[in-house]
């Protein structure tokens, strides 16, 4: 079986429920807390592993109480951690405000997943290095440092391996070198607003914002959209949208991980481009109904049985 390889960070996500964000310099009282697993990386590759993906997530905690729980969570998931390594001091933190509407917002602290690199220049682990030939696919996203990715993406591109990269995470430009030859690049709606000053309202003008990855070197363009669903853009072929499906919504920290990394395992097995949108947004509507990111991934039988209970 083609592993899948997850190089990204893992997060203590501290959550604190809230009715509504808060004005400046207003004390708003929570309605509960929590501390989940979470961290781009690690929701990504516990969704893959769940999903039945034989997965190894390359990333770095601290050695704070934080680390334990986090690796105790990915190997409850079946995720290869072994070359997930601890740094002196705090593991990566978001704490997360939770709103009534399931909607978010973050504040993140990188902790152990900036410090990649900074004694070796970003020269990627041997480890790190010797595992990205041997994967079937590689997946990143932006909450480790750029110049990682880049030694990453540099590396499987002179292997042979298709890469995968979320835009989520960092808010900055994308290096031009990181886009060239990727498989895959999977912008959210506002990240691909952002990153392209265009206007994403429409479907046409998603295609069009999508469309300006290509003339960068991107092969196929992965569109998150939310409540619309996600927009498929390749190069060549066809366009395919697939419209979200509806259902009640609880949490959506880490829909778009859980998304993306649904629509890594399917291209893994061949799924043909249709099934795999189908495929990745029946995961992440089963993510958003549950507290939490990492935890709420949803495993293969969910996702197979909600399909299946489509009409
Ligand atoms: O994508 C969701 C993730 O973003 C959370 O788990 C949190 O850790 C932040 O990094």
């Amino acid at each position: 079986m083609r592993s899948l390889l997850v190089i990204g960070s893992l997060n203590a996500d501290l959550y604190v429920e809230i009715p509504r964000l808060p004005i400046p310099g207003e004390t708003l009282a929570g309605t509960g807390n929590a501390v989940r697993s979470g961290g781009k990386g690690a929701n990504q590759a516990a969704a893959a592993a769940r999903l039945g993906r034989l997965t190894w997530l390359a990333g770095r905690v601290g050695t704070d109480a934080f680390a334990a729980p986090i690796l105790t969570d990915l190997a409850e998931a079946c995720v290869d951690t072994a070359l997930v390594k601890p740094m002196p001091g705090a593991t990566g933190q978001a704490l997360i405000l939770l709103q009534s509407d399931g909607d978010n917002a973050i504040i993140l602290s990188p902790g152990a997943n900036h410090t990649w690199g900074l004694a070796d220049g970003f020269a990627m682990d041997t480890a790190v290095a010797a595992a990205i030939p041997a994967s079937g696919l590689l997946l990143l996203q932006r909450e480790i440092p750029g110049e990682v990715n880049l030694a990453a993406a540099r590396i499987a591109r002179s292997s042979g391996v298709p890469v995968i990269l979320d835009a989520g995470g960092e808010a900055t430009p994308i290096p031009p070198e990181l886009l060239i030859g990727l498989h895959t690049f999977s912008p959210n709606e506002s990240e691909l607003a952002r990153l392209t000053g265009l206007p994403v309202d429409t479907l046409d003008q998603v295609e069009a914002a999508a469309r300006t990855f290509h003339r960068r070197g991107v092969h196929h363009v992965l569109v998150k959209l939310g409540a619309r669903g996600c927009l498929s853009v390749p190069r060549e072929g066809t366009v395919l949208a697939q419209p979200a499906f509806p259902v009640p919504v609880v949490d959506t920290t880490g829909a778009g991980d859980c998304f993306t990394a649904a629509y890594a395992v399917a291209l893994l097995e061949g799924q043909d481009p249709a099934r795999r949108l189908r495929f990745a947004c029946a995961a992440a509507a089963l993510c958003v109904q549950t507290k939490g990111a990492l935890p709420a991934m949803p495993k293969r039988a969910q996702v197979e049985a909600f399909l299946e209970a489509q009409p």
